[in-house]
């Protein structure tokens, strides 16, 4: 059986017992908590929870899986053992509230043993057993016990020896810190050349690749709440996860469960074998398969093989990632891509492979896996561009970064006693070279040694402090300690709203030399999510108070700045009136409103991959940093600018609302890294804009008014920034950039529409004329040293001497003049000076015949120069010099030859 045969044989068995086939879901998960999609049952979540109804009481599918960076997470083994990786595929089968445990255990049993002929007498089966004294949840799976027990009894083998409890570490699975969850019951298998149950049983779950877990039936019964505790569904779900990499390599290597000699390893499987082959073909090396029993010191082949293995599993998990949308990057998720490829080309590396040879790997990748993941091939281009520019980023630091290492490295050794890499010179390794922690810690782990990672993190806490004091933000942290901080209420949403809404003073904040009120609600947005805050006034009876900026505390309370120097805490517990600047107010939302079109307008462009990653929004200009690996060219620009002013003019409505998370439409752009609470704030922008924002917005696209794009440069690898402008102004920037035109066809005696050609015709002539003039100047140069040869000196040895004053345009033509003359006059002494920007500019040339009587290039005209009070000097043939006084210069030069 071949891989793609076990993946479809997986399907069409559930397919036979009543199951919905369905897709993969992305690796980009819908929840802003976990970092891929690192289970087959993500993309099931809504369902086990009763958020949403599920559309089937039964599906299977196969997951794409990456299990990197998280709460699972398999990279550092990637390479070292042959059974872990951080992309794989998870075969599966689900009950939304149908089935429990008796049939998904029974059938999983049957595909097992029935449909793939596995022998019975290989398996083990876990089932969960809490350890109470640790605070395990849940009690004992007597239910799966049972069900087990009366399989291997029927099978005539003992339950005793083939069930085994396992604690909440091993059978209790949670997809993360919260979400649903519940006991588990794995299959093991062993792979021993011995089928003999003893062995088998003692090395389940104890890391041996010889008996390894293939399947994961998990019984979904409660949610991990983010208090710690485990509520109890409604209803019961069966989630289970097999392997597909680890039972294709088992199938390969056994030659269909039959010979159980060899060593097992997933990467036997037909679905790495292009990749690998591909890394031999590239490299010259070939992979054996052999696998280390350490990290450090390892023989060549060892090492080639770990390098082989690393190389199969990144260039999948890298290529899928971005197919998906997830770009390598700085942060987040998008880091982990990032330090999974720089991991793979360190490794290419050791296989003495260049830059560029990761691409080269994304071909065979979609070649195995494009069939089951059309993205791959649809994105197969996009993938490519994206990994060859991380590439060459990465590859201009990669060598000065192994170089500081091994230096660092190197001195520590000659120190001796010393076992760690210090924390600055990680820190300067990631900092300066790109080098991800744990690929610094890799390298020293190969050669026996650690890395200071409290002291690297000690580095990156100063540059992080060093940031925050370069901000000139207003840090407030009034409410440490401060019993009475409430969180202010909004209620400036709704531009109807904005105007004298009475408000109760609360406090009077005095922080840093500014005052600062707090009322109990407002209409003033406080500065963010990139929005700046509002200013306005607040009015108690006739007194008026300037609000300048509106800004946010820790514990939610906005802070009102006012400019007085009158103590307001008299006026605690007063109503107040307040107003927001409108027109101000207006302006930031029309430039809020047209970074929501612009995001889509980008995406519309560039893809699907462009994932915001900051923004900031005021009354004069906008700004919007997107994940995005190149430059946008002047052309995608422009098709940006004109979508984004398309959806303006279209003027469709603006509509927020505020929903649970977990019930945001299913189109709804969240940000990952953001902190959402249960209760998000969704801005629907005419049904084609679905974002997470808690800021403000015009009612409709029309009131942008129009949209222009200032420019598009790169703030860091694979992050770019776009200013623009909106509403007024854009107005203001467009009339002002026509009234620029317009003078300018005014002065070139044209119309606007002509002024363009005029350009080209006045550019083409102009090179006419800078052509011509050329000819003119080397006509007139030749034509001077014609002149100057014919009134040269001839001495009595027949050496010509001359010394000039002539007129030149600059030191380089004077050079020039000097050679020209010194070819014409043979045996020679040329002495010529110029006045060149107001300066004396000096050339000697002197022949060999010269140099022999005495003449010396270099000495005249360090003489000639200092006699002007200048400088100058050069080799005996030539030389040149230059010097302030101009007056002198003619007696100076005709006195040289005395
Ligand atoms: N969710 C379980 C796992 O990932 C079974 O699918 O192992």
């Amino acid at each position: 059986m071949t891989s793609a045969q076990l993946r479809q044989s997986f399907l069409d068995f559930f397919a036979s017992k009543g199951h919905t086939i369905v897709p993969s879901s992305p690796l980009l998960p819908d929840s802003p908590n976990l970092l891929f999609t690192n289970a087959g049952m993500n993309q099931f979540v809504p369902y086990f929870l009763g958020d949403r109804p599920a559309p089937f009481k039964r599906a299977a599918d196969t997951q794409k899986c990456i299990r990197a960076g998280g709460k699972h997470n398999d990279l550092e083994d990637v390479g070292f053992d042959t059974y872990h990786h951080t992309f794989f595929e998870m075969l599966g089968n689900w009950s939304f509230g149908d089935y429990f445990k008796k049939e998904s255990l029974e059938w999983g049993w049957e595909l097992l043993t029935k449909v793939w002929g596995i022998p019975a007498k290989r398996l083990f089966a876990t089932v969960y057993s809490p350890d109470k004294s640790k605070g395990d949840p849940a009690d004992f799976d007597q239910e799966a016990y049972d069900i087990w027990a009366a399989i291997f009894r029927r099978e005539g083998l003992d339950p005793a020896l083939h069930i085994i409890n396992g604690n909440k570490k091993d059978n209790f699975w949670m997809m993360g810190d919260t979400g649903p969850c519940g006991p588990c019951s794995e299959i093991h298998f062993n792979l021993l050349p011995s089928d003999d149950e003893a062995a088998g049983r003692q090395r389940v779950n104890s890391s041996d690749s010889r008996c390894i877990e293939i399947w994961n039936h998990v019984f979904i019964q409660f949610n991990a709440e983010p208090d710690g505790t485990f509520k109890t569904l409604s209803a019961r779900h069966v989630d289970t996860g097999m392997g597909f990499e680890r039972v294709a390599g088992i199938i390969a290597t056994t030659k269909g469960f039959k010979s159980f000699d060899a060593e097992p390893s997933n990467y036997n499987a037909d679905v790495f074998a292009s990749t690998l082959a591909k890394v031999a073909q590239l490299s010259g090396k070939t992979y054996t398969g052999t696998v280390p029993t350490k990290r450090e010191g390892l023989p060549e082949q060892e090492m080639t093989d770990v390098a082989f293995r690393v190389l199969a599993d990144h260039a999948r998990t890298v290529s899928c990632a971005i197919a998906d949308g997830i770009m390598p990057g700085n942060d987040g998720r998008n880091y982990v891509i990032r330090r999974i490829l720089r991991r793979g080309i360190l490794y290419g590396r050791r296989l003495g492979l260049q830059i560029g040879f990761f691409e080269s790997l994304v071909d065979t990748v979609a070649a195995e896996l494009g069939g089951i993941f059309p993205e791959l091939r649809a994105k197969q281009d996009l993938i490519k561009r994206v990994i060859l520019s991380e590439e060459e980023s990465f590859g201009r630091t990669l060598d000065r970064g192994l170089m500081l290492f091994n230096k660092s490295y190197e001195t520590y050794k000659a120190q001796g006693g010393v076992s760690a890499i210090p924390g600055t010179v990680a820190f300067e390794l990631y900092d300066t070279f790109g080098f991800p922690l744990d690929m610094t810690e890799l390298l020293a782990t190969e050669r026996g040694l650690k890395v200071d990672t409290a002291g690297f993190e000690a580095e990156m806490e100063k540059q992080k402090a060093r940031g925050r004091e370069s901000q000139v933000k207003t840090v407030i942290s009034v409410n440490e300690g401060d019993t009475h901080a409430a969180a202010t209420r909004f209620i400036g949403f709704n531009e109807t709203s904005l105007h004298d809404v009475p408000a109760k003073l609360l406090e009077v904040v005095v922080s840093e030399g500014k005052t600062f009120l707090v009322f109990d609600q407002s209409p003033f947005y406080a500065e963010m999510g990139g929005q700046v805050g509002d200013t306005g006034v607040a009015r108690l009876g006739d007194h008026i108070l300037f609000i300048t900026n509106t800004i946010k505390d820790a514990a939610g309370r906005f802070l009102h700045e006012v400019k007085t120097a009158a103590s307001l805490t008299a006026h605690v517990g007063s109503a107040f009136s307040l107003t927001v600047d409108l027109d101000r107010r207006r302006a930031i939302q029309r430039h809020h409103s047209a970074t929501h079109v612009l995001n889509f307008a980008l995406r519309e462009v560039l893809g699907t991959h462009v994932i915001q990653q900051g923004s900031y929004v005021t009354p004069g200009r906008m700004r919007f940093d997107f994940a995005h690996f190149e430059a946008v060219t002047p052309e995608q620009l422009i098709e940006v600018e004109h979508i984004a002013n398309t959806h303006i003019l279209a003027n469709d409505t603006i509509n927020w609302f505020e929903t649970e998370f977990d019930k945001k439409p299913a189109n709804c752009i969240a940000t990952f890294g953001e902190k959402y609470g249960k209760v998000v704030r969704v801005v629907d922008i005419g049904g084609w804009s679905v974002e997470l924002c808690g800021g403000t917005h015009v009612r409709a696209t029309g009131e942008i008014g129009a949209f222009k794009i200032l420019a598009e440069t790169g703030v860091a690898a694979g992050k770019r920034r776009i200013e623009a402008v909106a509403g007024e102004a854009a107005q203001t920037l467009l009339e002002g950039n026509h009234q620029k035109l317009s003078r300018l066809a005014l002065r070139m005696g044209c119309g606007l529409d002509e002024v363009e050609a005029r350009f080209d015709k006045f550019f083409e002539e102009k090179a006419t004329l800078e052509r011509e003039l050329k000819a003119l100047k080397q006509k007139a140069a030749t034509h001077l040293a014609a002149e100057l040869a014919a009134g040269a000196t001839v001495r009595a040895d027949g050496l010509r001497l001359v010394a000039a004053v002539v007129t030149s345009d600059d030191a380089t033509a004077l050079r020039e003049l000097a050679l020209q003359l010194a070819r014409r006059l043979g045996p020679s002494a040329v002495v010529l000076g110029a006045e060149i920007g107001g300066k004396a500019s000096l050339v000697a040339h002197c022949t060999a015949e010269a140099n022999a009587t005495g003449l010396q290039a270099g000495a005249i005209i360090k003489d000639l120069s200092a006699k002007l009070g200048g400088k100058g000097g050069g080799k005996p043939d030539l030389a040149m010099g230059g010097a302030p006084d101009t007056a002198k210069m003619a007696e100076a030069i005709k006195a040289v030859f005395g």
